[in-house]
C-alpha cells in the first residue's frame, strides 16, 4: 500500500471525543521513548507529522491521523515513564484504557517493544492487560538499526519464550521496524492493507 496523504485531525485526553467516523484505526503503544511517533512518521513519509524527541513523554495526548482518507493511525503517550508525577500518570492511564476499552474502530493495537531489551514486566504486564480487554494486538520490535540482524533474531527468539512463559499459548503475531533505515516497513502497510481491504 503506499500512503498519499497523511494529516493531522485531533488531539485530545478523553477517548469519547475521539472522531466518530467509522474508520478503522491502527493505535501505537508502548513505553516512553520506544518509538512510537517516529514509527508513525517513517510510515507515512513524513519528518514531523507526530512530534518526536529524544526525551522521553512528549507524546501526552490520544493523537489522530487520517491516512489516504479512510484509515487512522492513532499515536498515544508512553507508559512506564517515571518522572511524571503519579497523578498525572493515573490521569495518562484512565484515558488510554478508556480508549482501548470503548474504541469499537480500533482493528488492532501495535505494542512497540525496543529490540535491543530484554522483556520488561510493564510490557508483558501490558500485553496481559490487552489479551483480558480482548483487544487484538500485534508486536512491533522497534529501533533494529541499532543492533545486527543475528542479534535482532536471538532477542526476538528470547522474548517469545518470556511471553510463552507469561501464559501465552503462542507468540502473537509480530514485526522488525527501524524508523531510522525503513525496516518493515512495507510489511506493516502490508498487513495493514490486507484489513482494510477485508
Ligand atoms: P513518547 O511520545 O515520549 O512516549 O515516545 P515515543 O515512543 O513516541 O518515541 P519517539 O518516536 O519520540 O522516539 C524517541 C527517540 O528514539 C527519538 O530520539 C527517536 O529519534 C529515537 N528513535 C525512534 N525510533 C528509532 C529507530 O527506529 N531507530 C533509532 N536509531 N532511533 C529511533
Ligand atoms: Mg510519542
Amino acid at each position: 500500500m503506499k500512503i498519499t496523504s497523511a494529516e493531522f485531525i485531533i488531539s485530545n485526553s478523553d477517548a469519547s471525543k475521539c472522531p466518530n467516523e467509522p474508520l478503522p484505526e491502527y493505535a501505537f503503544i508502548g513505553r516512553s521513548n520506544v518509538g512510537k511517533s517516529s514509527l508513525i512518521n517513517m510510515l507515512t513519509n513524513h519528518k514531523n507529522l507526530a512530534k518526536t524527541s529524544g526525551k522521553p513523554g512528549k507524546t501526552q495526548l490520544i493523537n489522530h491521523f487520517k491516512i489516504n482518507q479512510n484509515w487512522f493511525l492513532v499515536d498515544l503517550p508512553g507508559y512506564g515513564y517515571a518522572r511524571v508525577s503519579k497523578k498525572t500518570k493515573e490521569t495518562f492511564q484512565k484515558f488510554i484504557t478508556d480508549y482501548f476499552e470503548t474504541r469499537e474502530q480500533l482493528v488492532c493495537a501495535f505494542v512497540l517493544i525496543d529490540i535491543r531489551l530484554e522483556a520488561q514486566k510493564i510490557d508483558l504486564e501490558f500485553i496481559n492487560y490487552l489479551g483480558e480487554a480482548g483487544v487484538p494486538f500485534c508486536i512491533i520490535f522497534t529501533k533494529a538499526d541499532k543492533i545486527g540482524k543475528v542479534k535482532a533474531q536471538q532477542n526476538v527468539a528470547a522474548y517469545k519464550k518470556k511471553v510463552l512463559a507469561n501464559g501465552w499459548e503462542e507468540m502473537p503475531q509480530h514485526f522488525i521496524t527501524s524508523s531510522s533505515d525503513g525496516t518493515g516497513k512495507e510489511s506493516l502497510l502490508t498487513f495493514i492493507d490486507q484489513i482494510n481491504e477485508g
